[in-house]
């Protein structure tokens, strides 16, 4: 069997700041098959290299997105990457079938709990459905959408369940 190569394309507004992506990261990046990609410490100006990313995108098998959620949404660097990079020709359209066959997940860390993403809770909807976005995104573009991998309660989680979270991730990269 051939190795499932993982991109993991990492967007936090300052990765220096960061405990809980941190801790993930570190648990990713100790697997031979994952490439980590901090965009924030790659392009701090926000200009996006986009034939590099379309490159490191044919590379991998699967591709992961990572980030803390903001405004229930994506950090903007990582809107700015999709903006550049998922291209006419390459993500959709003609000849746009570059990625088509490939896996997308969606990791990422909420300051809400998980009973605030659940319909009728304090943010009236859920982590699926706010992430609509990225599952039509990658629907267009001929990808399978995985079930998304999450945090939540940030703020609550102390160090073993950090861990335990940590753990987690690694175990669900290691699945692919
Ligand atoms: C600008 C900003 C917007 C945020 N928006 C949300 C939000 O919409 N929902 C939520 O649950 N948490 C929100 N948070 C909390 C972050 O998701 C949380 O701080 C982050 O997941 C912690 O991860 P880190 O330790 O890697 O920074 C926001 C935080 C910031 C700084």
């Amino acid at each position: 069997m051939s190795t499932n190569r993982i991109l993991l394309v990492y967007a936090h507004r300052d990765p220096g700041a960061s405990r809980v992506n941190r801790a993930l990261l570190d648990a990713a990046a100790s697997l031979s098959n994952v490439t980590v990609h901090n965009l924030t410490a790659r392009y701090p100006d926000l200009r996006i290299d986009t034939e590099h990313e379309q490159r490191l995108l044919l590379e991998h098998d699967t591709i992961v997105l990572q980030f803390p959620f903001y405004w229930y949404s994506t950090p903007a660097i990582l809107k700015e990457w999709q903006d550049a990079v998922l291209a006419y020709g390459f993500a959709y359209g003609e000849n746009g079938d570059k990625l088509h066959g490939k896996k997308l997940m969606i990791a990422t860390t909420t300051g809400g709990p998980a009973e605030a993403y659940e319909a009728g809770g304090y943010n009236q909807f859920t982590l699926s459905e706010l992430l609509r976005p990225l599952q039509a995104t990658a629907n267009l573009a001929g990808m399978s959408y995985e079930p998304i991998f999450a945090v939540s309660g940030v703020r609550m989680l102390d160090e073993a369940a950090l861990d335990r979270a940590a753990t987690a991730y690694r175990a669900r990269l290691v699945a692919f």
